[in-house]
């Protein structure tokens, strides 16, 4: 049972690492695989809207932008994790999501039976960047609601978030119900 998280937060000790992390290790007690990919420590490229990407194998940017649709598409859950950036995802997240274009203009969807979302506000904007996240995943995966995890909270200064001991255990149990969730889809 592979459990991707892909985290749109820059701050390694901030909010959103801290969640998406109980989150996995949750679900690595269930025997899980896990795997982080925080994307401000990767190259990923905002898109360039030629729009030629059915006629490449590979998109015409050669950053990191390919491998991790790659491993998006094969796991057998994935997390998205991001902090709140002016109303929405964190410019990173959007990245990533514009670059998944290639992946629709192949008619390409991520294999994962289960999606989770952790979204970290200091005190708007959640409801729009749920929006945004939730067109992503009926775009580039294969899910129906039952079978999308969400949590949400408040916190503002990196890590303040671990004082918030009801939002850490409602994602901790995110993580788990993840893993059982792929448990009855069979996935071992
Ligand atoms: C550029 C920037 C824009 C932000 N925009 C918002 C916002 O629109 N609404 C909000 O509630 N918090 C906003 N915040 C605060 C973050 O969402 C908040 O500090 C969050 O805890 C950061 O999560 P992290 O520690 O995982 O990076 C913003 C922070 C930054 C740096």
């Amino acid at each position: 049972m592979k459990l991707l998280a892909i985290v749109g937060s820059p701050r390694l000790k901030g909010n959103t690492n801290y969640l998406v992390d109980q989150a996995l290790a949750e679900a690595k007690t269930l025997g899980a695989e896990t795997e982080k990919v925080v994307l401000s420590q990767y190259k990923v490229n905002p898109c360039l809207g030629h729009t030629e990407c059915a006629s490449y194998d590979s998109c015409r940017q050669k950053d990191d932008a390919g491998w991790i649709l790659d491993r998006l598409c094969e796991a057998d859950g994935v997390i998205l994790g991001t902090p709140v950036y002016y109303y929405n995802v964190s410019a990173q997240m959007k990245a990533f999501i514009d670059r998944s274009y290639f992946l629709y203009q192949h008619g390409r969807k991520s294999q994962a039976k289960a999606v989770g979302v952790i979204v970290v506000a200091e005190s708007l904007g959640i409801e729009d960047t749920l929006h945004t996240l939730k067109l992503f995943i009926n775009e580039a995966f294969d899910v129906g609601e039952d079978r999308i995890f969400v949590v949400t909270g408040y916190a503002g200064g990196p890590g303040e978030v671990k004082n918030n001991l009801p939002l850490v255990a409602e994602t901790r149990k995110l993580g788990r119900q993840m893993a059982e969730t792929l448990k009855t889809e069979g996935v071992g």
